[in-house]
């Protein structure tokens, strides 16, 4: 579903690809739009002058209202889902004492990556969860999560095709007997991709770019370890998945190449949330959100402050790494061979 806010800001072409069908409705209304392509809706109905908008009897404003109408039924009548997302926004519930959250209401657009800390047992994996339910004040929280300025449709909240929301979730297991490759093709037949052999094999080419010791595409997934399952499955979510929303689950505890892994996830057009301890992936996002005793206690930026000592830390967590490196392959660890 568009509204008028988004319809507005977005540039003609853009919105003449996402729906064809609207240049009827413009030649309809006398409206020609060549040659402004890349203006603005709202922009273009700005160039026209007075005498223009008279002569043809337009009003921008209801014209606008006019095309909402006719985009939302014609989606809804050929059936295309829109998934696009602008933003969504969380309204606060209560925390485990029962006390309302202490913050208004939360918007995250797209572009944002959010990370989300606090203790263990705090409620992190809580609110990831009300995000992939857009929840209805129907969770323990009682928050509610609108999308694009509304409650989600009922068929993006529960429809599993296209779905508005990719989790990589803490903990998992899989129990389908089929090996790397039956599981990808499975995924990739569901998606319709063109050139599955390809993508299958780029998926598993950078699973084990990720990961440590190399799986091959007829390893059974049962028999996978718990980071090259998570590799399998964010490699999967990077490449296959269409959901504007990722949600991610403490990456860190994987084993993996945690900062290959967000970069391999992230784009401009999706929305990030992310739970972590880890301060290098706390400090990758725009914001974070701090959670106490089950509740959004705190909605903080990333300071410039902050942003300059990621290098610093990084270098830091670059010794580790090694050390790491060291202990997994039966080294011995000293102090002059520390950098
Ligand atoms: N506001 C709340 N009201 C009631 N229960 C809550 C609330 N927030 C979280 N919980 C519950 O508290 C428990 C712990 O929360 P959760 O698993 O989200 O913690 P976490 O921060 O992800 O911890 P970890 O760092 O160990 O992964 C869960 O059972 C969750 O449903
Ligand atoms: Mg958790």
């Amino acid at each position: 579903m568009i509204d008028k806010k988004i319809l507005e800001m977005e540039e003609i072409g853009v919105l003449l690809e996402k729906y064809p069908f609207v240049e009827d409705f413009l030649k309809n209304n006398l409206i020609d739009v060549s040659g402004h392509r890349n203006s603005k809706l709202k922009t273009f109905f700005e160039t026209l002058s007075e005498d223009h908008l008279e002569e043809r009897a337009i009003d921008p404003d209801e014209l606008t209202e006019g095309m909402v109408s006719y985009i939302n039924q014609m989606v809804e009548f050929l059936g295309l889902e829109d998934n696009s997302i602008d933003k969504i926004t969380i309204f606060p519930g209560k925390n485990k004492l029962g006390e309302i959250e202490n913050f208004e209401a939360f918007d995250i657009s797209k572009g944002e990556i959010i990370c989300i800390v606090g203790p263990t047992g705090s409620g992190k994996s809580r609110l990831l969860a009300d995000i992939e339910w857009t929840a209805q004040g129907d969770t323990p929280t009682k928050r509610t999560v609108h999308v694009n300025g509304r409650p989600a449709d009922k068929a993006n909240r529960f429809s599993s095709g296209n779905r508005l929301v990719a989790q990589l979730s803490q903990n998992m297991n899989f129990v389908m007997d089929l090996t790397v490759f039956e599981f990808l093709q499975l995924h990739a037949q569901s998606r319709m991709v063109e050139n599955e052999e390809e993508v299958i094999e780029k998926i598993i080419a950078k699973s084990n770019e990720l990961a440590g010791e190399k799986f091959s595409p007829d390893t059974p997934i049962t028999s996978l370890s718990g980071g090259q399952s998570r590799a399998l499955m964010i490699a999967d979510t990077a490449i296959l998945s269409t959901s504007p929303i990722i949600l991610i689950d403490e990456i860190e505890n994987a084993g993996i190449d945690r900062k290959k892994a967000l970069e391999l996830l992230v784009g401009e057009e999706k929305i990030v949330l992310m739970a972590t301890h880890d301060p290098i992936l706390a400090l990758m996002g725009d914001k974070r959100i701090v959670i106490k005793n089950g509740g959004i206690s705190k909605i903080m930026n990333v300071t410039q402050e902050e942003k300059s000592i990621l290098s610093r830390l990084e270098e830091m967590d670059k010794v580790m790494q090694g050390m790491r490196q060291k202990l997994r392959y039966g080294e011995t660890i000293s102090l002059d061979k520390l950098d």
